[in-house]
């Protein structure tokens, strides 16, 4: 039986010795007393029975726990014929060094000698051994707890060798874990480096009163997708451990200036749940409850804001060639447990939009940690911005942009964007502009949705649009008016019926044919600066393109009633209040979330997104057991996709779907 060693017993030793004992290994386990050994093979007991309860460990186990050989305080005797020795004892390098020579006396001359450790520096680890063997010495950083977390950072010394390095990854990979590698021996290596920049950013925006922490947790997880909130995250780690590890960052040399809520905290001994009582309140001691914090919170937080020291941070490690990107993007998806990983996010954000908001971190707080990163300069001065221009962090099929007479059409991976464009006539809807919006809705209709997903519709200048073109209606007759009415009816009918999410980017200006025009997308995002409104009624008529109909199913009859009545123009906020709109942002921001939203709806099945909106839209319209009907018709069609077998599958194996639209 193959021979390991996992010399501390807390939390992170015993979980890798179980690990190892799973994977068949005769693991020595030591601790300085026994009762901390009986206590970690209790712990090891419990979790094997978890595992054994949902049927994810093959033997029984009893026979695995057997392998666990519990060693007082004798860590010469424990590496005795072992392949690999991995040290998870007390963050003390002194400890350590000790442990690791003892290890060294003792083992066979080629172990691998490991450390766990996260906060010291393993070069000098190293240096506690003979030279000979200073080549195996290595970092090897598992997270918190050890037989869940799918991710272990390799971490290179001075003295690390290649072969050494590729050796741990072939253990971790028995371990069932992933690994990325990390070049230089950086305090904090990549997880706990990106981390430690969204604590203090979210921290610091509470700090200056700029938000609150649930407004701050809210744009995480709801805008972000993260899984929780940078406080929350703080509270169940245990802000001890965040002021420690971030302590032990500081004084080898991250730059950074800790958060005073963060010092309060620990001063207080508020560690969060564990005692009790940190960011939130928790019932009792060690007992987590989720704390309060409603989605509609984080509404007006701007996650670029929050997430772009992360972002730089990923830049410098990139850049220093601390990781590669996929390794960077890699370690935070795994172990943090990100939609995303920085540099991804970046790409999506928009490095010129990233450049700017670390410029205004600056700028606020005086702090050189958010001096934008020369990778980041470079590729905005490049005009690599990301997915926008087909190039960033990683390279995207280029944005294809044309542009017709009334429109300029761009396609973006997964996006079409239609802008409409007569800004001298703010956007106003002419004959001409009615013929080039079918044209572009045939076409992508006809696109596979490998190229297009989600259509954006909004405007260049100050309108989105200002309506019909009022030109046309000069020396008109009855008969031609009502054509154009129907022809415009038809257009915004055919975006209702169009096979992939429409959404509408209100610019400015949303007024009369403008607004019937939006009405008839899936979704309304607003500037603050726009004003909604169907004036036809100043001009003597009435709204003609389905204003009467969809106006009144939107905000109900009376309010419509009274925006049709009076022709006023309404402020975005206030239309957002009547439910006219999804969503109101800062006018500079209005791109971003456009873009940020429709990649979200991007990754969605593409062919459950179309049943979706065929249901809602016709079944509407239909009396309610006829659209059950119709409901459950386009259920069972969907059992038909692969999509679904994707979904359901994915679901299973707790990994993110690729959905196809097949
Ligand atoms: N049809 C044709 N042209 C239009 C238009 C429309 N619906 N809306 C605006 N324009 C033109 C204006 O005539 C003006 O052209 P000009 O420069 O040749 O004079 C240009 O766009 C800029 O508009 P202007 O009125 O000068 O801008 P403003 O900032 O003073 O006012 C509005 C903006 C939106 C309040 C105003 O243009 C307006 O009320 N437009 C009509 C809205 C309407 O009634 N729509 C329903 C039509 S069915």
């Amino acid at each position: 039986m193959p021979k390991a060693a996992v010399i501390g017993a807390g939390t992170m030793g015993h979980g890798i010795a179980e690990l190892f004992a799973i994977a068949g290994y005769e693991v020595a386990l030591v601790d300085v007393a026994g009762e901390y050994l009986k206590r970690a093979l209790q712990n090891v007991e419990w979790s094997l029975k978890k595992f054994a309860e949902k049927g994810q460990i093959k033997e029984d186990v009893q026979t695995i726990l057997s392998r666990i050989k519990p060693v007082v305080n004798d860590v010469c005797r424990a590496v005795e014929g072992v392949e690999i020795v991995v040290e998870a004892v007390v963050e003390d390098i002194e400890v350590k060094k000790k442990v690791f020579s003892e290890a060294d006396r003792c083992a066979p001359p080629n172990a691998i000698l490991a450390t766990n450790t996260s906060s010291l520096p393993i070069t000098e680890i190293a240096e506690a051994v003979k030279p000979e063997r200073r080549p195996l010495v290595v970092g090897m950083h598992f997270f918190n707890p050890p037989p869940l977390m799918p991710l272990v950072e390799i971490i290179k010394g001075k003295y690390t060798s290649d072969e050494t390095v590729k050796k741990v990854a072939e253990y971790a990979a028995r371990l069932g874990k992933q690994t990325v590698v990390v070049n230089k021996d950086v305090p904090g290596f990549i997880v706990n480096r990106i981390l430690a920049r969204v604590n203090e950013a979210a921290c610091w925006m509470v700090a200056r009163g700029e938000a609150t922490i649930q407004e701050v947790d809210s744009a995480l997880i709801y805008k972000a997708g993260l899984p929780m909130g940078a406080f929350i995250l703080m509270d169940f780690t245990g802000i001890d451990v965040v002021c420690f590890i971030g302590d032990a960052m500081l004084r080898r040399g991250f730059k950074s200036h800790p958060c005073p809520l963060i010092v309060e905290k620990c001063q207080q001994k508020k560690f969060g749940v564990k005692s009790g009582e940190g960011f939130y309140k928790y019932p009792a001691p060690g007992k987590f409850q989720w704390p309060e914090v409603p989605k509609s919170a984080g509404d007006r937080i701007d996650v670029s804001y929050l997430l772009a020291p992360a972002v730089n941070e990923a830049a410098y490690l990139l850049r220093e060639g601390i990781a590669t990107r996929e390794d960077i993007d890699k370690a935070v998806k795994l172990g943090l447990n990100w939609p995303k990983g920085p540099l991804e996010l970046a790409d999506e954000i928009g490095i010129d939009a990233v450049v700017k908001t670390l410029e205004e971190w600056r700028q606020k707080t005086g702090y050189e940690e958010y001096e934008p990163d020369p990778l980041l300069r470079e590729m905005a001065a490049k005009g690599k911005l990301g997915k926008k221009t087909g190039e960033g962090f990683y390279t995207y099929v280029k944005a294809e942009e044309k542009k017709l007479e009334t429109l300029i059409v761009r396609y973006e991976p997964g996006i079409a964007w239609i802008i409409l464009n007569r800004p001298e006539r703010l956007n106003a809807i002419s004959p001409k502009m009615v013929e080039e919006l079918w044209k572009v809705l045939d076409e992508i209709e006809q696109m596979d949705y490998d190229k297009v997903r989600v259509v954006v519709i909004t405007g260049t200048g100050r309108a989105f649009s200002a309506g019909a073109d009022v030109t046309a209606f000069m020396g008109a007759t009855p008969i031609t008016i009502f054509k154009t009415s129907r022809k415009l009816q038809m257009l915004f009918e055919r975006i209702e019926s169009l096979d992939r999410p429409v959404i509408c980017g209100l610019n400015g200006y949303t007024l009369g044919g403008g607004l019937e025009l939006a009405m008839s997308c899936d979704f309304r995002i607003a500037a603050e600066t726009a004003e909604l409104g169907q004036p036809e009624i100043n001009l003597g008529f009435i709204p003609g393109a389905g204003g009467t109909q969809r106006l009144p199913r939107l905000i109900g009859r009376d309010r419509a009633k009274e925006l049709i009545f009076t022709g006023d123009r309404i402020p975005a906020r206030e239309a957002e209040r009547l439910g006219l709109v999804n969503k109101v942002v800062p006018a500079d921001k209005l791109e971003q979330e456009l873009r940020s939203f429709a990649n979200k709806l991007a990754e969605k099945p593409p062919l459950a997104l179309a049943m979706a909106k065929y249901a809602i839209n016709f079944g509407l319209e239909a009396p309610q057991w006829a659209g059950m009907m119709l409901e459950a018709a386009q259920f069972g069609i969907l059992f038909s996709t692969e999509d679904v077998i994707e979904g359901v599958s994915s679901f299973l194996q707790k990994k993110k779907p690729q959905f196809k639209g097949r």
